[in-house]
């Protein structure tokens, strides 16, 4: 195993709910370190050209909208094998489908609004690391 990196984003539903230091905590209590880290309101543009890999998905338009609807809070968590880690941490895109005691078991609503985000690879890791911060954030 090695310590990488990877891209967080706590998504609007999970700000409106006022559970971002929840989602920190377990973040932190699994032993990944919070190494950057913006809030901000996505442009639409940014919403597009972030999720551009879902273009041709049927949700692609919705999934856009909602997250244009509020802030969100971006981070880089680093660890051993912190992708892994943060994936297992998060659970199940679908919250009917996370394991008891993931964030998303906990927190999302629906598979669209799933209250988080996590970088599936370590090539996308480095693409949306580098799409959120320049590299004196980093
Ligand atoms: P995320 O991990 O950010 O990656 C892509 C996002 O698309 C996903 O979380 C969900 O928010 C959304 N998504 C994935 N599958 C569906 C679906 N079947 N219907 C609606 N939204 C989806």
């Amino acid at each position: 195993m090695a310590v990488l990196r990877t891209l967080s984003i706590i998504k609007p539903d999970a700000v409106n709910k006022n559970v971002i230091g929840k989602i920190l905590d377990r973040f932190e209590s699994s032993g990944l370190k919070i190494v950057a880290a913006k809030m901000k309101k996505l442009s639409q543009g940014e919403a597009q050209a972030f999720y551009a890999v879902h273009k041709a998905r049927p949700f692609y338009n919705e999934l856009v909208e909602f997250m244009i609807s509020g802030r969100v809070f971006i981070s880089v968590l680093e660890g051993e094998d912190a992708i892994a880690l943060n994936r297992e941490i998060m659970g199940a895109t679908n919250p009917v489908e996370a394991k008891p005691g993931t964030i998303r078991a906990e927190f999302a609503d629906s598979i669209q609004n799933n209250a988080v985000h996590g970088s599936d690879s370590v090539e996308t890791a480095q693409q949306e690391m580098t799409f959120f911060f320049s590299p004196d954030e980093l």
